[in-house]
């Protein structure tokens, strides 16, 4: 029995599933809400994204290869071009009529910030506004996409918590942080996102220096952190320099225990620094929470009072209680 991942509301959600420049290799093959998906990009640089598998034989077609916009099943190499059309069947005669279900039946692609999204419903929610995207004094950092052993609602949670940072980021910022948090008020934050707006004394180690822009052993940062609905957490940190950082961090369930993960960073800096090493502390932060989640099996409890809470989780339980009601919006 699944306990999220089959609940048709999540279905016209929105979900990263591949870097845009991830697509130049070929098909790619993701599994989002345990549905085995293949993406590739036509020959009219549209993103099309099917079910993987052949109508044919039901065979992967994420193993097959993409040339000139055309994807190849790897195992009778009938081909697929542009809006997922069948194009080709090497073992028919020529000018012989293509079955009427030897297309490909198109999934919902949007392409924005870098990333594929894929929506597998019929009525597509709207994906989150970030308004860097569109503001020249802010570069855009992409990320790879990494594969967790952990739950999208664990994750979800995790990224919205801040009373961790002492005790799971000793590597990175947290270390002799004041475990304390201080009291927290919910509220709609730009761009729909609801969360809280809090400040912190972080550690600034050598390694911080870059993305941090600035040296001392500590760094002031006025956050903001909010969700959208189902699984994105957005953090601002904003400087006294004037330097902002945006992090949006994106989940996807490939089922109920397992998720991609990716972030990206919108920053105002001078571009001084290469983008590979101003998210290089970004990326350990990522590392120390993926080790911590992936020691938390399971998926997080979603009814009411199973779990202990303190006024730090208040995000937290804002988002299960919303993230609840969607599930049951589809009953
Ligand atoms: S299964 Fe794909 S061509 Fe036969
Ligand atoms: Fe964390």
């Amino acid at each position: 029995m699944t306990i999220f991942s089959e609940n048709p509301a999540l279905r016209n959600q929105w979900y990263a599933a591949a870097s845009e420049h991830e697509l130049k290799q070929g098909p790619i093959g993701r599994t989002i809400l345990n549905q085995n998906i293949v993406i590739y990009r036509d020959a009219e640089d549209q993103v099309i994204a099917a079910p993987d598998r052949c109508p044919h034989r039901q065979a992967p077609l994420s193993a097959g290869s993409v040339e000139k916009g055309v994807l190849t099943c790897i195992y009778h190499g009938w081909s697929f071009g542009a809006g997922g059309r069948c194009v080709a069947i090497p073992s028919a005669a020529p000018n012989s009529p293509i079955p009427r279900n030897g297309h490909l039946s198109c999934i919902n692609t949007s392409v924005r910030y870098g990333l594929v999204w894929i929506c597998l419903g019929d009525d597509p929610a709207e994906l989150p506004a970030i308004t860097q995207e569109d503001d020249a004094s802010f570069r855009r950092i992409n990320n790879p996409i990494e594969k967790w052993r952990a739950s999208a609602t664990r994750m979800t949670d995790n990224f919205l918590d801040i009373a961790h940072f002492p005790w799971v980021h000793t590597g990175t910022f947290g270390n002799n942080q004041n475990t304390l948090v201080e009291h927290i008020e919910l509220e709609v934050l730009e761009g729909g996102f609801y969360g809280y707006k809090y400040d912190v004394v972080a550690e600034n180690p050598d390694s911080a220096n870059l993305t941090s822009g600035q040296a001392g052993n500590t760094v002031s940062r006025a956050m903001t952190t909010g969700f959208h609905l189902p699984f994105t957490v957005r953090s601002t940190i904003a400087y006294h320099t004037g330097l902002e950082h945006i992090i949006l961090l994106l989940t996807t369930p490939i089922d109920d225990v397992n998720s991609y993960f990716t972030f990206v960073v919108w920053r105002n800096d001078d571009f001084s620094v290469s983008a590979e090493d101003v998210i290089a502390f970004d990326r350990t932060i990522g590392q120390e929470d993926k080790t911590m989640l992936e020691r938390v099996p399971g998926v997080l409890p979603l009814t009411p009072r199973t779990l202990a809470c303190t006024q730090s989780d208040k995000a937290s339980t804002a988002w299960r209680h919303q993230f609840g009601r969607l599930l049951k919006s589809s009953v």
